[in-house]
């Protein structure tokens, strides 16, 4: 069978034949992390499993019209049950790392009160198992997955999340502290702040400017707090992080005042929202002045510092930049993405310019900060169409951009980034929210009609890059 490529795509093409890579493992130092990245509601299925009850995408996926195709997550790739088969794929690849997402109504059935032992015990099984191999886990506390009965509370719109979510992360450190070493609190909170309060195309849904504001106040809370309540609860070798969404941003017309300014706001709301107050710096009201009196309504005194976290690193997620120009009708950020089809780029199969580019602009942006903590990639690739055939999975494109993507993270190392890993996205086909199972992001293919694994080509050279013998060099 031979997967079509969506109409416009231009996987193949935008490559030249593939060019080895100038550089090897060994330019990275020893000691640096290679992984591939994974989240539960993406691949776990299990929907209903011994205890575990629903979360807001289980909720989201059975309204019409939201999900490409009216897919879900109930099934997934069945990593509930597969997980080993897939960690073989992985310390076959010759990953040292592996991050995973804890689903919250999994281990909390009402996200606070009382545990759900058998939930508990997948992730201790899953832990175990990625030790067994060889292969640092690392725990990701909220990938998106909030558990229903929280929601029906007002979700991240309710104050008191800061409270429940510090709860279920000191849960999670009393029962994997002992051999999770490295914990992630939030994924990418711009994403599920903004996609599902603000445009409604993620859960829980909602397009409203209130619950958009009070979402992302709480969640910045959340993100110090949560990572507080890691810290009280864990080793202290524990190296604590968090995970944000980035893209590197030019004006559509750099000689243009305007565009150069909605740029510059662009950037504080996609790129500096949730970074900054880690480091103490407030929200950056300077660009946009209008969340002073915007966010005032659910700060409560005390909370600028409230919002400052001292964590161990921060994980840097990156698949494309933006183009931005200015547009007089779209307030209050008066900015507006172009975007990348009208643009004519070579875009992947999420419509995404293909732009590995970004990477090294975004590991540049964050670690200028003073007394911005070490950076890891932890999320990095793209989807493109895989071509099935005779047992193989060609994918010519997604093993550039990995090669490239890869080579970024290099140069910014050689120029004193201090990056200290890199964690593909991800290791298995899942899937991708409000887009369905049509993208692929893997590096391993899942025939979703039987479940089937099969390392892809771009996965056959993640392995010869990690397992190659030049290592030595
Ligand atoms: C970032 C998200 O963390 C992940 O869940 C998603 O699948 C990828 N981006 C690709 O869109």
């Amino acid at each position: 069978a031979v997967a079509s490529s969506p109409a416009g795509s231009l996987p193949a093409a935008f490559f030249p034949p593939t060019t080895p890579a100038d550089f090897t493992r060994a330019d990275f130092g020893p000691r640096f992390y290679w992984g591939a990245s994974t989240a539960a509601y993406q691949t776990e299925g299990a929907w209903q499993h011994q205890g575990k009850e629903a979360s807001i995408w289980d909720d989201f996926t059975r309204r019409k019209g939201v999900i490409q195709r009216g897919e879900h997550g109930r099934v997934a790739t069945d990593f509930y049950h597969r997980y080993e088969q897939d960690l073989d794929l992985a310390q076959a690849m010759g990953l040292t790392d592996f991050r995973f997402s804890v689903s919250w109504p999994r281990v909390l059935p009402k996200g606070v009160g009382a545990t759900n032992r058998r939930g508990l015990d997948f992730y201790d099984r899953l832990v175990d198992a990625c030790l067994e191999r060889d292969l640092r886990p690392w725990l990701t506390l909220y990938h998106w997955d909030l558990p229903s009965a929280l929601q029906a509370r007002g979700g991240w719109t309710n104050r008191s999340i800061v409270g429940w979510f510090a709860d279920y992360a000191a849960t999670m450190a009393h029962h994997l502290g002992d051999r999770v070493n490295h914990w992630l609190v939030l994924n990418e909170p711009m994403a599920f702040v903004g996609a599902g309060h603000l445009l409604g195309v993620h859960a829980p849904g909602r397009r409203h400017l209130g619950a958009f504001l009070a979402a992302a106040h709480h969640a910045t809370l959340a993100q110090a707090e949560g990572g507080r309540a890691l810290r009280a609860a864990l080793p202290a070798t524990a190296q604590i992080g968090t995970t944000f969404s980035c893209s590197y941003l030019t004006p559509h017309r750099p000689d243009s005042a305007r565009d150069v300014a909605a740029t510059r706001r662009a950037d504080a709301v996609l790129n500096r929202f949730f970074v900054e107050p880690t480091l103490g710096l407030g929200y950056p009201t300077e660009e946009l002045p209008a969340l002073r009196w915007l966010l005032a309504r659910y700060q409560q005194p005390g909370d600028e510092a409230r919002l400052a976290f001292d964590f161990d690193f921060w994980g840097v997620q990156n698949y494309t930049r933006e183009v931005v120009r200015f547009s007089p009708w779209l307030p209050p950020q008066w900015a507006s993405l172009v975007p990348a089809r009208q643009r004519g780029v070579a875009c992947s199969d999420m419509d995404w310019e293909v732009y590995p580019e970004s990477i090294y602009h975004m590991l540049k942006q964050f670690s200028a900060y003073e007394n911005a903590p070490p950076l890891v990639i932890t999320e990095a690739g793209a989807a493109f169409p895989d071509v099935c055939q005779d047992g193989r999975v060609a994918d010519h494109a997604r093993r550039a951009y990995l090669q490239a993507a890869i080579g970024q993270t290099l140069r910014a190392q050689r120029e004193g980034v201090p990056v200290e890993g890199f964690f593909a996205w991800s290791l298995t086909d899942n899937f991708e929210w409000a887009a369905g199972y049509a993208p692929r992001f893997g590096l391993v293919h899942i025939d979703y009609e039987t479940q089937q694994r099969t390392l892809k080509d771009s996965g056959h050279w993640y392995r010869q890059f990690l397992t190659a013998p030049h290592l030595a060099r």
